[in-house]
């Protein structure tokens, strides 16, 4: 595993925020498998446009990556929700006003600052979401891998690229990672509410 600046500071200065996110109620009840399926939706429906501008703006950057399958999380969580609501006949819910304004600025920020977005999200699926594989079945496919080892490098190699300093500062990204985490409690919280 590589253990370059950027990546001991991400992982020392958002272990607290890490905690807090592993401990949301929302989060404990996909450890538990006693999640409501209409959360799990509203989850899902709120992550995808998430996903959608780093594989477009980050990883679609960089032909290598972009070609790489286990990257390009988006279509196995449309798979999700679609297996969820043809199952229930339920209709898409809407996505929160947190989730818009979220992927509004990440359209818009320095490309930099998107490797914060591919740590937090990306390493979340491929640690916590080994876990959450089981318990979410059979709306599990969001963490499909079928080389996990092999795709954490992946994402580690990009965290390990020089930070192009027009672009962004070291700072910044680690800022936007506590910031990225802080938009995934106010997510929970929405979800949770009902
Ligand atoms: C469902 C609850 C969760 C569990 C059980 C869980 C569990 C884990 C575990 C076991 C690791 C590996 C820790 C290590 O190597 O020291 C990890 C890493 C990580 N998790 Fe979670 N996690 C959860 C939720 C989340 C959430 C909600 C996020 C972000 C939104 C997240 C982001 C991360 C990140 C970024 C890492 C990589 C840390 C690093 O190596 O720098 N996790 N998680």
């Amino acid at each position: 595993m590589s253990t370059n600046n950027l990546q001991l500071r991400l992982k020392q200065e958002t272990s607290e925020l890490h905690s807090k996110a592993e401990q949301h109620p929302l989060m404990q009840s996909f450890i538990a498998g006693t999640f409501k399926h209409s959360h799990l939706l509203r989850f899902l429906v709120n992550l995808l446009p998430v996903y959608q501008v780093v594989e477009q703006r980050l990883l679609g950057n960089n032909i290598y990556l972009y070609q790489q399958f286990d990257m390009k999380r988006s279509g196995f969580i449309q798979m999700d929700i679609d297996d969820i609501v043809r199952d229930h006949e339920w209709s898409y819910p809407v996505v929160f006003d947190v989730t818009k304004k979220w992927v509004t600025n990440s359209w818009n920020k320095p490309i930099e600052l998107l490797k914060a977005d591919l740590y937090v999200r990306w390493l979340a699926d491929f640690y916590g979401g080994r876990i959450l594989s089981k318990s979410q079945a059979p709306y599990n496919s969001m963490y499909k891998s079928d080389t996990p080892a092999e795709t954490i490098s992946i994402i580690r190699s990009v965290l390990d690229l020089p930070v192009l300093p027009e672009s962004a500062t070291e700072d910044e990204i680690i800022q936007e990672a506590k910031n990225f985490f802080q938009y995934h409690l106010d997510l929970f919280d929405a979800i949770y509410a009902d």
